[in-house]
Formats: C-alpha cells, sequence, structure tokens
C-alpha cells in the first residue's frame, strides 16, 4: 500500500515532542512491511532538501489571496520518501509553533497552507492508497478533502486515517479563521467544525477523517470522557465505532542501552556493569557530587507543560527531596515549572540538577544514567520516556493514565512480575507513596535487579503497531467502498514528480 503521512513535525528534520518520534519510526516501520511511504512535513528553519519538485503550487487562502509555496525534495531516509511544503515566510521562523510571546498569530494560515499543500503533493506528485494525518495541523487536510476537494476525481475517495496524539491541543482559533484559511463557512456549525463559536482544526480532523486512532488503548478510552476530552468527548464518542488504539513503538536502534552513542558505556541485560558508568557520567554533568553516586537517582525528561503533572512536584517537593533521592531534570516550556526546578536546585544543591534545556544527548544520558524514571502526568496519550526507560533499567514512576497505564506494569513483590511503580489518584501524596515505595525496594539489590530485567524483557518496537496500522488503513479504504489492497507493496504506479504548477 502507498501510505502519505502528513505532520507538523517528523525526525530526522523537526522536533518538539513525541509527535516527531512516531513520524519517524512508523514509516519506516511499515517500510519494513513492504508498504511504500512518504512524508509532508513543513520547511522549517535549517531543514535542508535536495532539489525542487515543485518550484511554485497555487495555494487558494481566503477570498481573492493565493500564496505559492514550493514542494522541496527531502530525499529518501530509510526507505522512507520525504517531501517539503517550502514557503519561507511562514516556515523560515525559530519556533515550529511559536516563541516567547506565544502561538504565531498566523498559524490557522500556515497550516491551511500546509495541508492544501499535502492535497496537491497527493494529486501530483506521490499519489497515495492512503493518507495519514497527525494532530490539528494536518487536520484541515480530511476536511478540505470532503468540502472543497469533494468533486475532484484525483483525490476525492482517498481515505484519511487520523490520528490524536494529544487532546489538549485544538487549533482553535476565531471564525475570521474561516476566511483567513480559506475553510469553507458552509461546515461552521456544531456537527462541522465549530466549537462553541471558535474555528476547532482538531474536531475537523475528527469529523472528517474515516478513521481515527490514538496511541494507547486506555487513552482512546478515556476521550470519550469528559475528564480527558477536553469538550471533544462527545464527537469522540459519536465516532467510537471508528475508532482504535495503537500503542507508539520504540526504535530500539536509536533507544537502546545497547545500542546507544550518547552514553558513557554500553550495557545489557546480560550486563548491567556500564549503568553504573552512566550514572557517573550523569552526576558530573549535572556537577553533582560523586560521593552521592550510592544513593538513587530519579530522572526526568519532559516538556514542561500542565499535562505532566509537574503541579504535583510543586505540591509535595520538599516532602520529596526529604527523601534521602538526587533529583535530574531536562526540559523546556512553561515558565512556571522551569522556576519551580531552579528554585529546587538552588535549595538542594548537590542533590538536584537541573538544565532548562531541549538536548538530546543528555535526554539519552539521562534515560541511561538515573535509577528512576517519573512521570506523574495527569494525561499522557502515550509517553514514549517510560518505554525508552524500561530498555535502560532505569525503572518508571508513572500515573496509571492513558499510554503510562497500557506500558507499565507495578510490580508485584510476592509474584516478582511487573516493571514499575504506579499511582492512580492525581495527588501528591499518591505520586509520593509511590516514589516512597520505589526508594524502599531500591534499597534491596536483587529485587531491585529482578524490576530492572522485567522491564528490559519487553518488547515495544514499532512492528506490531505498524501492522495495526496497516490493519487501520485496509479498514478506511473499506469504509470508502475502495478495493482491498492485498499485497504489502503493489507495483509502482506512476510517480513521476510534475515540473510546474498545478
Ligand atoms: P510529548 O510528546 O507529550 O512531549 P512523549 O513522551 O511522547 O511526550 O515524547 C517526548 C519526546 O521528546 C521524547 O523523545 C523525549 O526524549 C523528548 N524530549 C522531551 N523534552 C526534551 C528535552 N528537554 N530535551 C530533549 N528531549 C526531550
Ligand atoms: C503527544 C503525547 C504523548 C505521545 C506523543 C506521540 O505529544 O503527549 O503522550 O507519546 O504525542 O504519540
Amino acid at each position: 500500500m502507498r501510505i502519505l503521512f502528513v505532520a507538523s513535525e517528523g525526525l530526522p528534520f523537526s522536533k518538539t515532542g513525541g509527535l516527531a518520534d512516531v513520524v519517524e519510526a512508523l514509516p519506516k516501520a511499515l517500510v519494513g512491511l513492504g508498504h511504500e511511504v512518504a512524508v509532508v512535513l513543513p520547511r522549517y528553519r535549517g531543514t535542508k532538501a535536495s532539489s525542487v519538485v515543485v518550484p511554485s503550487v497555487t495555494i487558494p487562502m481566503g477570498g481573492t489571496r493565493l500564496r505559492f509555496p514550493s514542494v522541496a525534495d527531502g530525499t529518501v531516509i530509510n526507505g522512507v520518501r520525504y517531501f517539503f511544503v517550502d514557503d519561507p515566510a511562514y516556515f523560515d521562523r525559530d519556533g515550529l509553533y511559536g516563541g516567547a510571546g506565544g502561538d504565531y498569530p498566523d498559524n490557522a494560515e500556515r497550516y491551511s497552507e500546509f495541508c492544501r499543500t499535502a492535497i496537491e503533493i497527493a494529486k501530483h506528485v506521490w499519489r497515495p492508497d492512503v493518507i495519514h494525518c497527525h494532530d490539528w495541523q494536518s487536520a484541515l487536510m480530511p476536511v478540505l478533502l470532503r468540502t472543497s476537494y469533494g468533486d475532484d476525481p484525483l483525490v476525492r475517495d482517498i481515505p484519511v486515517v487520523f490520528t490524536i496524539h494529544n487532546m489538549g491541543y485544538h487549533g482553535l482559533f476565531g471564525r475570521d479563521a474561516l476566511d483567513r484559511a480559506g475553510i469553507p463557512a458552509g461546515i461552521f456549525h456544531p456537527t462541522g467544525i465549530e466549537f462553541f463559536g471558535s474555528v476547532n482544526f482538531l474536531k475537523g480532523g475528527l469529523v472528517f477523517s474515516d478513521y481515527l486512532t490514538t496511541v494507547s488503548r486506555k487513552y482512546a478510552q478515556e476521550i470519550q470522557t469528559r475528564e480527558y476530552g477536553y469538550g471533544l468527548d462527545g464527537v469522540v464518542r459519536g465516532r467510537a465505532d471508528r475508532l482504535v488504539g495503537i500503542i507508539n513503538g520504540v526504535d530500539y536502534s536509536v533507544w537502546s542501552p545497547e545500542k546507544d552513542k550518547f552514553i558513557a558505556a554500553k550495557y545489557s541485560a546480560k550486563d548491567l556493569s556500564g549503568k553504573h558508568a552512566c550514572k557517573q557520567d550523569l552526576l558530573e554533568l549535572f556537577e553533582l557530587p560523586s560521593e552521592n553516586l550510592a544513593k538513587p537517582v530519579i530522572g526526568i525528561v519532559s516538556r514542561f507543560a500542565d499535562q505532566k503533572g509537574f503541579d504535583l512536584i510543586a505540591e509535595r517537593a520538599h516532602e520529596l527531596m526529604h527523601e534521602d533521592l538526587l533529583l535530574v531534570v531536562l526540559g523546556t516550556g512553561d515558565r512556571k515549572y522551569e522556576e519551580l526546578f531552579r528554585a529546587l536546585a538552588a535549595a538542594y544543591p548537590g542533590r538536584v540538577g537541573v538544565k532548562i534545556a531541549y538536548d538530546n544527548a543528555i535526554a539519552h544520558k539521562i534515560e541511561a544514567g538515573a535509577d528512576m524514571f517519573l512521570m506523574p502526568s495527569r494525561y499522557e496519550p502515550c509517553g514514549l520516556n517510560q518505554i525508552y526507560s524500561l530498555k535502560y533499567g532505569t525503572v518508571p514512576i508513572v500515573r496509571a493514565t492513558g499510554g503510562l497505564d497500557d506500558t507499565i506494569e507495578a510490580f508485584d513483590i510476592e509474584h516478582g512480575t511487573g516493571t514499575g511503580f504506579k499511582f492512580v489518584d492525581y495527588s501528591g501524596a499518591a505520586m509520593l507513596r509511590s516514589v516512597r515505595q520505589a526508594l524502599h525496594l531500591f534499597m534491596d539489590e536483587r529485587i531491585w535487579r529482578r524490576i530492572q530485567l522485567n522491564g528490559m524483557a519487553k518488547d515495544f518496537s514499532w512492528k506490531g503497531s505498524a501492522a495495526e496500522y496497516a490493519k487501520v488503513y485496509a479498514a478506511a479504504r473499506t469504509a470508502r467502498g475502495l478495493p482491498a489492497i492485498t499485497e504489502a507493496a503493489p507495483a509502482p504506479r506512476n510517480q513521476k514528480p510534475v515540473a510546474t504548477s498545478n
């Protein structure tokens, strides 16, 4: 099958969060299963392109306005074809979605142009059997395909699978966004793209796609409830028969202590001795004294957002630090959490190490060098760091929500089963109880080794999840009345890039 991914970020080109990991690894895994995959991304600042595929695409915005992005070629990596939507005025900026002053005010136009150009790519450059969109930034793709492009013989029947990576981000704009972004006014009603008087891109994706997926089974249930639905739970419930939860995988060629090129010493389940060197290296990096080496280190790598549960740490910070532990934190985002961790580092010198930064190498070093990994998320669609942690023998302490609940099994001392520590109540007290339980068992080397090895034995590679996505693609084709594509890789069709604008 030929699958066209449309997403606002993806490694190795751009990343702000786990979406980028998924947009790199899932296409690669699908290629491994014999499918053909192309990925459309915006060409952000610093993204290198090898050549121009289409020098000028004519994109209607609102009213009589036109824009003329080009389509750049991002070559083939791991068997996956990359295309960039290139419009420097929109995408060659400091940040992906915003800067210090908040979200860019023209995000509706930016991602409208992005989606429309992706449709033109599907028409003229790379013809797919199915389109796979991700989060609100690509949600106008299904909206436009079923409305503005509804009579277009080339694309009107292409099925769209839409993956919700996070229900907390809607792409919410004032009504004027209809005109600014060229969205048909006829769908501005509560069963269309309207959300209490505003334009809600995510809602458009939920309403107009053929199939919806989200990144864990638990989250697929949660988003149908008021507590987790962010006002869209009713829409999701209405489409429950077309909603599938598929857990994210891990690319173990990047995230495993046996292969990791960023860590001080490699190690494996057979021989964990390298982990000690990684811990030493981590303490040095965070300027924590080496006489603390025997103490348990709790690691955190995160976007600092309310979603991630740091208000629980704020609430219990001093009780937490009352325990005999070290805390190592890497993250950026919300100022109030940056302040929180800076203040903790100042209050507990030698025991709390904090780097307010986005740094992939340090993220790897924390996974390898910490003893425990803390994710007290208020909600977590999937979460990748806890899955990485398992492979590094770094025991996760998580709140039982979304993918955290699906991927981490509470340790059962009686049977020696389980991979980490979980708490259910969203409260500082519950979090603290789990941390204390972990610290207590950390004292017993034999038991701790059991928990580590249980985690390291888990396999969350992408192959199984990629096969589940392939089933959803097939179901989406059936749902649109299209014939099944039985062989994984069909004979290549006309792929010749066009040299002129559409
Ligand atoms: P989310 O997408 O909600 O941020 P995930 O757990 O799915 O959460 O993915 C986060 C990804 O971003 C992981 O690959 C993690 O290592 C990475 N990451 C988050 N914050 C940082 C940071 N400050 N520096 C480096 N990598 C980070
Ligand atoms: C989102 C979620 C995270 C998930 C990631 C990739 O950013 O917050 O839980 O792992 O997307 O699907």
